[in-house]
C-alpha cells in the first residue's frame, strides 16, 4: 500500500503549554487533527472549570485562520477538587475528561493527587456522568524500579479503584506495558482503554542508550523492554477499539533535554501520523491505522468521527526541522535528523 486515506484523526493526549510555546507547537496538530485532548499541566495547572475556559480560548486563538479545530478540555486533578465545579464544567460542555497524575509522577505534576483515597466524591460525579477519567499510571514510591512503576500502578491502584466504582470509565494514558494491554483487555470495552504513543509502539529501552545517552528519547513512563513494545503494537495493530492514538507530544526546549537533568518528553506534535505510519506498516498493519487513528477514540470520548480526510503517502522525507520559538530556543522533534517513509497530505473540504 503506497496511498492511505482516512478521514481527519484525534490525537487523544497531547501537551501543547501556553504562550509562546502554544503559538510554535499548536499548527502542527492542528493542520492533521480535528481534535486532541489537551493535558492541563500547565503551571500552574488547569483546576477549575474557569481555568480550562480561559485556556481554551488561549488555544483557539492560537488555532491558524481557515483551520477546523477542537481541543478537548481537561481538568487537573486534586485533593482539592470541587465535585460542584466540575459537575458545572461536564454540564456546561467544556470539561471532556479529568486527568489523575499521582503528585510527583512526572513534568509539573507536584500539585497532583497524594491521597487516592480522598478522590470517591469526585469519581462518582464522573462515573454518573460517563466522563472518563485519565490516568498517568505510574506509583511515585521511590522503592519501586522506575520499570516497574506501571504494573504496580495496576496492581495497587487502578484496580481497586474500578473496583469501588463499577461505573467509572478509564483511559490508561501512554499504556507502556504488556501488563497494562492485559489491565485494558480484562474489563468491558467502553470501560477502559488505553492510548499508545509514537515512540512505545516504534522504540524499546535500548533507543536510550543507543551509541550514547538520547535525551530526546527519554519520557515518562519511560520507554521498557522489547517484549512489551511488541505488546503495544499487537494491541495498537489487532482492531480492538480499546486502543487508540495519543501521541503524548511534550515540547521541552532543546537546552532542557540536553542538560545534566533532563526533563521528560518526546516532541512528535509536526510528524506525529507518519510516525505511527512506520510502525504500523512495520507489521504490515497500515490498514489497521485509520480505526486506531480516526475512530477510536472518538467512540471511546462519544465524538462523532471528523468531517474531512487526510492522506499519507509512501515517500521519503526528513523529520521536520527543529521548531523555532520567539526567544531563539528550539524545541527538537523525535528522530530529528532520520528519514521517514510517509508524507502527510491534508484534503481541502
Ligand atoms: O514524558 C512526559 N512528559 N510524560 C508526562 O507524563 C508529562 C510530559 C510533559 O508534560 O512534559
Ligand atoms: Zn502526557
Amino acid at each position: 500500500m503506497d496511498v492511505l486515506t482516512m478521514p481527519r484523526p484525534d490525537d487523544l493526549h497531547i501537551h501543547l503549554r501556553d504562550g509562546d510555546v502554544l503559538q510554535a507547537v499548536l499548527p502542527a496538530t492542528a493542520r492533521v487533527f480535528g481534535r486532541a485532548t489537551v493535558m492541563p499541566n500547565l503551571r500552574p495547572p488547569v483546576v477549575t472549570t474557569a481555568d480550562a475556559v480561559a485556556y481554551r480560548d488561549r488555544i483557539l486563538a492560537a488555532v491558524p485562520a481557515g483551520v477546523d479545530f477542537m481541543p478537548l478540555m481537561t481538568l487537573y486533578l486534586t485533593d482539592k477538587t470541587d465535585p460542584d465545579d466540575l459537575k458545572q464544567g461536564i454540564g456546561a460542555g467544556v470539561v471532556q475528561a479529568v486527568k489523575l497524575y499521582p503528585a510527583g509522577a512526572t513534568t509539573n505534576s507536584d500539585h497532583g493527587v497524594r491521597s487516592l483515597d480522598g478522590l470517591d466524591p469526585v469519581l462518582e460525579v464522573l462515573a454518573a456522568r460517563g466522563i472518563p477519567l485519565l490516568v498517568h499510571g505510574e506509583v511515585t514510591d521511590p522503592e519501586v524500579d522506575v520499570f516497574d512503576r506501571e504494573a504496580v500502578f495496576i496492581e495497587r491502584h487502578a484496580v481497586p479503584m474500578l473496583e469501588r466504582h463499577p461505573t467509572l470509565r478509564m483511559v490508561f494514558e501512554h499504556a507502556t506495558t504488556a501488563e497494562a494491554v492485559g489491565f485494558v483487555r480484562s474489563h468491558p470495552e467502553d470501560r477502559v482503554a488505553a492510548t499508545l504513543t509514537p515512540q512505545h509502539l516504534l522504540m524499546d529501552r535500548n533507543a536510550l542508550f543507543e551509541g550514547g545517552l538520547r535525551p530526546h528519547r527519554y519520557c515518562l513512563p519511560v520507554l521498557k523492554r522489547r517484549q512489551h513494545r511488541e505488546a503495544l503494537l499487537a494491541a495498537a495493530t489487532s482492531g480492538d477499539p480499546r486502543f487508540f492514538l495519543g501521541t503524548d507530544s511534550a515540547p521541552h526546549a532543546r537546552h532542557a533535554k540536553e542538560t545534566a537533568c533532563g526533563c521528560a518528553g518526546c516532541y512528535t506534535a509536526p510528524h506525529a501520523l507518519a510516525l505511527y505510519a512506520q510502525a504500523f506498516d512495520a507489521v504490515d498493519a497500515l490498514d489497521r491505522l485509520p480505526d486506531f487513528a480516526s475512530r477510536f477514540g472518538a467512540r471511546f470520548y462519544g465524538l462523532p468521527e471528523n468531517a474531512g480526510q487526510v492522506r499519507l503517502v509512501r515517500d521519503p522525507v526528513p523529520v521536520p526541522d527543529p521548531t523555532v520559538l520567539p526567544d531563539g530556543h528550539t524545541i527538537v522533534p523525535l528522530l530529528a535528523g532520520e528519514t521517514l517513509d510517509w508524507r502527510v497530505e491534508i484534503d481541502p473540504r
